[in-house]
């Protein structure tokens, strides 16, 4: 690849013919190298049961290709045609309240049901062979946003037969589940149902089994559509987007062994300036799922609903947005979607050309941006060795984690996996060090320190991969609520947290959380809210104490030291202004520095990119004053040296390659 990908879904059959001649002129001005085709195009290109009409298809391929531009392809099976759903109305999702879903809106498929699982292969294979070795195919989008859960009847035999290949015996499973509460002991496999709307709570074992059952059965899905692709004798790269942040069916980790390439799509749901931390959070997620490039494969161009109302995004910041997933690693910058519909359910989603037409600010953004990516497209060389982004600290990712904390009836209803992780991510990106995700059991030699953001349930191996991440001299950092109970959510008795009392040095007996608009202090300062612990020590030194409230006096937060390294444990939630100092201080301890001096402190935030040319500092000013940035290298973006400094408007942003390695750079007001 010598381009960095720019363009978005790509949907002309929405439009008349002489739309499309307008789009190829106005994707030439704009830069645009590459669409993606087909995602909900299934009743066009099979509109009768096994009757395929791919002429228009032909059309859109055939006008990409004269103007030069690549595409990827999708497979349209995220949205069933209305026939589909006729012939086969058992094959319609079901929601746990019994609801059967029809067809009308998109998503609208029962993962398990065979005659969906037919078509979906059928509906794949026939656009393998006939566009699988198109030479602009960049790669197969397969499917879109894996995420409709089914409770139906087809769901049910199939998670009986996961059941039965993961416990082999009922006993198993009974023990796993802690089956003998309230009479719920199986004797038959077939008496396992998906969890369903019931009179109280439901067995949270038995809900955590369902969603890694249905992270596996929708990658079986996916992996039956890779196997047609690849024979009908099509090699292009094959990947599916994931889906950021709002939920979470996939378990990323075991995915990305079945992408060519992991993508996403990151539809920032946070307004105003932390927005900026979120794109981060975004970025790092999926380069670390990836272990390399990616690609930002959809994002909004401007406006998107936002809880009651529509929310702009000015082109400036859709720019720094778009740089910030290429900073960190992702192969282009891709949008939903290239026009802005006229009709239809998104009809008020922006698009890169609005309902205006190319007459307009935002279309002037999105011309801004393909010239900019053009200029900085040496970014996209992926270095010879080693990773797109070096971070010297790791926070844990665990889809696991997510579930776990998504069971009712907890200690406290505002526990929440994703909160949980991007406040500990946040406050990292206001210190400015680059920042990786990794897997349970994954790979920490480069990490200095790692964070466990509250991770309830934890197997054995990942508590010895723990354990010898500090004998071997790591510093760990591990949040509330973490190693509390087994796999199968069971409490490891005999004083929290079971897992991890011997690493961390602490017994706790009481989990007390706090009323809602309760905040306490600790002696470091710090202040607390929602949740306390009343914590022993049995090995760990107190860093800080509770000031006040009924465990005023006794452990708050607590460090045990183990050879060179350390294991933290935080009893209570900081809030955000003092876990960034608590990071901040952690970080400085261990030497752990940022790529700019001061961090976000000036509003410039810094990634270096490392690239087969060399590395390049991406600086994207988010801050309100003009700053001047002075060090060895030469923007790309302007073309000048940054030797004697260039200055960096608001909203701005530049995109140094360095001048060797080991650049010290100095930011100072302009
Ligand atoms: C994505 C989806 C797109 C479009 C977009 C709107 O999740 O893949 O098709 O619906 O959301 O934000």
């Amino acid at each position: 690849m010598t381009a960095l990908l720019y363009g978005g879904d790509y949907n002309p059959e929405q439009w008349p013919r002489e739309v499309w001649a307008e789009d190829m002129e106005l994707m030439r001005r704009a830069g645009v190298n590459t669409v993606t085709i087909g995602v909900f195009s299934w009743a066009l290109l099979e509109p009768r049961e096994g009757e395929y009409d791919a002429g228009w298809l032909d059309d859109v391929v055939a006008t990409l290709d004269d103007a030069g531009i690549g595409f990827f392809l999708a497979t349209p099976t995220a949205s069933p045609p209305p026939w589909f759903t006729r012939a086969h109305p058992d094959a319609m999702p079901v929601r746990p309240d019994g609801t059967r879903l029809t067809h009308g809106s998109r998503d609208t498929y029962a993962i398990s049901a065979p005659a969906y699982r037919a078509a979906a292969r059928r509906v794949a294979r026939f656009l393998a062979e006939r566009y699988g070795r198109h030479p602009r195919l960049r790669g197969w989008h397969v499917h879109n946003e894996y995420g409709t859960v089914d409770h139906g009847p087809h769901a049910e035999a199939a998670f009986q037969r996961w059941l039965h290949d993961r416990y082999g015996t009922l006993d198993a499973l009974n023990d796993a589940w802690t089956t003998a509460f309230w009479s719920q002991r199986y004797d038959d496999w077939a008496d396992i149902t998906p969890p369903r709307v019931t009179q109280y709570l439901p067995n949270p074992a038995h809900v955590v089994a369902f969603r890694r059952f249905c992270s596996d059965e929708m990658l079986a899905a996916f992996t039956e559509q890779k196997e047609q692709i690849r024979a009908a004798g099509s090699t292009a790269p094959v990947t599916t987007n994931f889906m950021l942040p709002t939920w979470n069916h996939l378990d990323q980790w075991v995915w990305r062994d079945e992408l060519d390439l992991v993508s996403v799509d990151h539809y920032l749901d946070t307004p105003g300036p932390d927005g900026e931390a979120h794109v981060a959070y975004g970025a790092d997620l999926t380069r670390s799922w990836a272990g390399g490039p990616w690609l930002l494969m959809e994002q909004s161009a401007s406006g998107i609903r936002e809880g009651s109302r529509l929310a702009f995004k000015e082109p400036d910041r859709m720019i720094r947005s778009s740089l910030g997933y290429v900073a960190r690693g992702s192969q282009g910058a891709l949008f939903f979607q290239w026009r802005a519909s006229a009709g239809g359910a998104e009809t008020w989603h922006s698009g890169m050309v609005p309902h205006a037409g190319p007459d307009s600010r935002q279309f002037d953004g999105v011309v801004a941006l393909g010239e900019l990516l053009d200029r900085i497209a040496e970014v996209v060389e992926p270095p010879a060795e080693g990773p797109v982004v070096e971070a010297d600290v790791a926070v844990l990712w665990d889809a696991h984690g997510w579930w776990s904390l998504e069971t009712p009836h907890l200690p406290h209803d505002g526990l929440d996996y994703a909160t949980e992780v991007r406040a500990t991510h946040r406050a990292l990106w206001r210190a400015g060090v680059a920042v990786d995700f990794v897997a349970p059991g994954g790979d920490l030699s480069r990490h200095r320190v790692l964070f466990v953001p509250s991770q309830l349930a934890m197997d054995d191996a990942t508590v010895e991969w723990l354990t010898r991440y500090v004998a071997d001299g790591g510093h760990l950092v591990v949040s509330r609520f973490t190693g509390v109970a087994d796999e199968h959510e069971r409490v490891v008795t005999g004083g929290y947290p079971g897992r991890l009392r011997d690493l961390l040095g602490i017994r706790v007996d009481e989990l007390r959380p706090l009323a809602d608009d309760e905040r306490l202090r600790l002696s470091d300062g710090s202040v607390v809210d929602q949740w306390t612990e009343r914590v022993h020590l049995t090995g760990a030194d107190p860093l800080a104490t509770y000031a006040d409230g009924d465990l005023a006096g006794l452990p708050a937060i607590t460090r045990r030291a183990s050879g060179s390294g350390t294991a933290t444990y935080l009893s209570t939630r900081l809030v955000q202004h003092s876990l960034d100092r608590f990071v901040a201080d952690l970080l400085a301890a261990h030497d752990v520095r940022p790529v700019l001096p001061g961090g976000l402190g000036t509003g410039m935030e810094a990634v270096r990119r490392r690239a087969a040319g060399g590395t390049y500092l991406f600086l994207l000013h988010h801050g309100d004053r003009p700053l001047r940035v002075t060090g060895p290298g030469v923007d790309l973006v302007t073309g000048t040296s940054t030797a004697a400094g260039i200055v960096v408007p608001p909203g701005g942003v530049a995109v140094v390659r360095e001048d060797g390695p080991g650049a010290e750079w100095a930011v100072t007001a302009s």
